[in-house]
């Protein structure tokens, strides 16, 4: 058993593979967050807290003369607004008399075998893990609240997910202000915070910052999880490095208006509350009625932030996303998307499909354009019919052709979205989120469709399963093209329009959930104008999500490489696209192009009709290439090899299979250099043992694998022991030309 409850001290032990959490009941039974970390062999954690008198931190009535102990300086379990705790509140309620005071205090507890699994919201699946889960009771009978604290324990994987379940026994109606899924209190650590910032089209780009004593808010208001801020923050120690250091990861599996909250107080005492951001957010609680938070991941390492991303990433493929594409091998794709916009019809679409597959493409997707009145992006979003003046023969006929090339063939959608110009929206203006009496603000043209209405979601599950039934379709490209702004409901009365971006999050997971059941097959690509809702909620649905907009090969190595701190590459959309490319104007070789496109999920988007003879004939080695590592790409180690510094130079990262058998080594010059260093790049994660052959070289350029002395490929055939490769690395030649790049692969021999 993984949780281990001592009647005696009241210390709840939850102990994994290679971490421990504790939580301590204290004399008054408050919850106390008393470590995280690593184990610390059955000691009581709690006399890390001293019982120091601050002033201005006033303590619980029935501890009025023990002034040391103060709400405001207990590291706590779910911090609660109201009862003389200063700092980031976990939850924040307003009851039926109007006060704002909630204090919970410990119930009980069970601690049962299993899960309990959430519905309408994501959560860690078990699979074949041992799980034993924690339900922590904590009540304010003056209240009439009951907070129940989920602890699932993934004891192999070393995760503990959260969430929290408020209920409201006090017979009257309540307002939740806030409810957060999790609270963490750090006590005795100076660390740093990691969080992935971005904007559309450069998405989750990490910043580091020592915690202070000021609260540090990530957030997102936007409807969406955001491409500007993303829901999973990190700390670690402040000289944590990819290779060592202790790191802790905090990630919520939710794909809306989220805030993770950071806070050093004045006893030096760090706190993260991660949950649903409070901006918009109000709940009217009936009596008897609850609310279930998302949940949270959390992860600890002493290891450093690449361990960190294995935990996460290894969670997220094994446990979050969904069972039926774990481990089946997903096509590599064609994208029509930048190779023809809005400008197509059946016969091209048909021709593109005939030269993907002469490329060696595994599947043909249709992107926007093919339904309503979609000739650009001003109309037709909601009327899910297929454009019979584009589209003239109907979708069966492209998906049929597509098919009896030996492909599959997949359908854009914008599901969650409507255009006024659109018959949807002339039939029911008050489907979409507006303010009653004020012109909407309006994103690419078009308004969001109000999920929190049942009929809405009803109309887009009849609208795209007739869709899904017409034709051979075997994947969809789910969209979400812009921020919530007018978070207005005509379903919903005054009092309740702070539940709206909510309610909204639960409508688009229901339709998920409906398609997802309906089609089982069907696999699902999220996507939000590229990763504006990149999140291990939509993860849950959707095993793969369109990275980002930016489909430029060297822009990407930073965007990808972001990404990596929590998602495993297996989720990560990534595409070949046509040089010069169109969102930066940079020319950029087509090796390069794809071996930076591997470190994701591969595919192209682009139009094949226009590649020569050797283009496709290159293409379809890299395909053959990926497909030969796709395991290893799939599920192996990542590894991010070059930082800050290298990276105004060049760019290296690699895999590593968990045997330790293979290895898969990238390396892209970003600013070529005359009369330049070696670059010598360290693995990680192999056997020190062992033998490695390099026993294939793909390269941007013939001249690579070259030296002076006109050697060709004097690379392949090259041995190394894994100590020599972890300690000192692989010295690569400089290259040169416009952003070569290199890929090796190391056989363990
Ligand atoms: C978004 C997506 C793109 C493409 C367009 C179509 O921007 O991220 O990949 O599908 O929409 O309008």
């Amino acid at each position: 058993m993984s949780i281990i409850f001592d009647e005696k001290s009241k210390v709840f032990s939850i102990i994994t593979r290679n971490t421990e959490y504790q939580i301590k009941i204290n004399e008054i039974g408050v919850a106390l967050h008393t470590y995280y970390g690593k184990k610390v062999a059955g000691q009581d954690m709690s006399y890390l807290y001293r019982e120091l008198d601050r002033g201005f931190s006033g303590n619980p009535y029935e501890l009025r003369n023990k002034r040391g102990v103060s709400a405001d300086t207990l590291p706590q379990e779910y911090s609660t607004d109201g009862a003389g705790d200063y700092r980031v509140s976990a939850l924040i309620v307003r009851l039926a008399n109007g006060s704002g005071t909630a204090d919970l205090r410990y119930r009980g507890h069970e601690i049962i075998s299993g899960r309990e699994n959430l519905k309408g919201l994501p959560y860690v699946r078990v699979e074949k893990d041992r799980v034993d889960t924690l339900k922590l009771i904590l009540e304010d009978k003056t209240a009439g609240l009951l907070a129940t604290l989920f602890y699932q324990v993934f004891e192999d994987k070393d995760i503990i997910s959260r969430y929290t379940v408020i209920r409201n026994e006090s017979g009257d109606v309540c307002s939740l202000n806030k409810a957060a899924s999790a609270c963490v209190d750090f006590m005795g650590k100076d660390l740093d915070l990691i969080h992935f910032h971005g904007r559309h089209a450069f998405e989750r780009q990490p910043e580091r910052k020592r915690v202070g004593h000021e609260v540090v808010r990530i957030s997102s208001k936007r409807g969406t999880s955001s491409h500007h801020n993303n829901p999973f923050v990190i700390l670690c120690d402040r000289n944590a490095d990819e290779w060592q250091g202790e790191s802790y990861g905090v990630m919520l599996m939710y794909s809306g208006e989220h805030a993770e909250e950071v806070e050093k107080d004045q006893a030096g005492t760090i706190r993260v509350v991660s949950g649903i951001s409070d901006d918009h957010f109000s709940w009217k609680l009936g009596a008897g009625e609850e609310f279930v938070t998302p949940e949270v991941m959390l992860a600890y390492t002493d290891k450093g932030l690449s361990e960190l991303s294995f935990l996460f990433h290894r969670i997220i493929r094994e446990n979050v996303c969904p069972n039926e594409f774990r481990d089946k091998k997903r096509p590599v794709l064609m994208n029509n998307w930048e190779g023809t916009y809005f400008d197509f019809d059946d016969d091209k679409i048909m021709e593109i499909a005939d030269s993907a597959r002469e490329a060696g493409c595994e599947m043909l997707v249709l992107d926007d354009g093919w339904f309503g009145a979609r000739n650009d992006d001003h109309a037709g979003l909601g009327d899910w019919v297929v454009n019979r003046d584009k589209v003239k023969k109907g979708m069966d006929a492209i998906a049929d052709h597509v098919e009896s090339l030996g492909m599959k063939f997949g359908l854009w959608f914008e599901p969650e979205m409507v255009n006024e110009d659109s018959d949807l929206f002339r039939a029911h203006p008050d489907w979409a989120l507006t303010d009653p009496d004020r012109k909407p603000v309006m994103g690419r043209d078009q308004l969001v469709l109000d999920m929190s209405r049942p009929e809405v979601v009803d109309y887009l599950y009849e609208s795209i399963a007739a869709v899904l039934n017409s034709a051979k379709i075997s994947y969809v490209k789910w969209d979400f093209n812009r921020s919530l702004a007018n978070v207005f409901s005509r379903g919903l009365p005054a009092d309740r329009q702070g539940e709206v971006s909510h309610r909204f999050v639960l409508g688009s997971y229901a339709l998920m959930e409906r398609l997802r059941e309906s089609f089982p097959d069907v696999m699902i690509e999220g996507c939000s104008g590229g990763g504006g809702r990149f999140d291990a909620g939509i993860m849950f649905y959707s095993p793969q999500i369109w990275c980002s907009d930016n489909t430029e090969a060297i822009n990407r190595l930073r965007i990808q490489k972001g990404t990596t701190y929590g998602y495993p590459v297996s989720t990560i959309g990534s595409h070949v696209s046509a040089s010069p490319n169109h969102q930066t104007g940079r020319e950029v070789p087509l090796m390069t192009r794809a071996i930076v496109a591997m470190a994701g999920t591969f595919g192209y988007e682009l139009d094949p009709r226009k590649l020569s003879a050797d283009e496709k004939a290159m293409i379809r080695e890299q395909i053959g290439t990926f497909n030969r590592y796709y395991d290893l790409i799939q599920r192996g180690k990542y590894l991010r090899l070059s930082d800050e510094t290298d990276e105004e130079y060049y760019t290296s990262w690699g895999f590593v299979s968990e045997d330790k058998s293979e290895a898969l080594l990238n390396l892209v010059v970003t600013d070529v250099r005359a009369n330049p260093e070696v670059m010598y790049v360290r693995l990680h994660c192999l056997d020190p043992e062992a033998e490695y052959e390099v026993d294939n070289c793909i390269s941007s350029s013939e001249k690579v694998p070259e030296n002076d002395a006109g050697e060709k490929n004097r690379i392949v055939g090259q041995v190394f022991t894994g100590a020599a490769l972890m300690n000192a690395g692989y010295a690569f030649d400089p290259m040169f030309g416009s952003y070569p790049a290199v890929q090796l692969h190391f056989k363990k021999i």
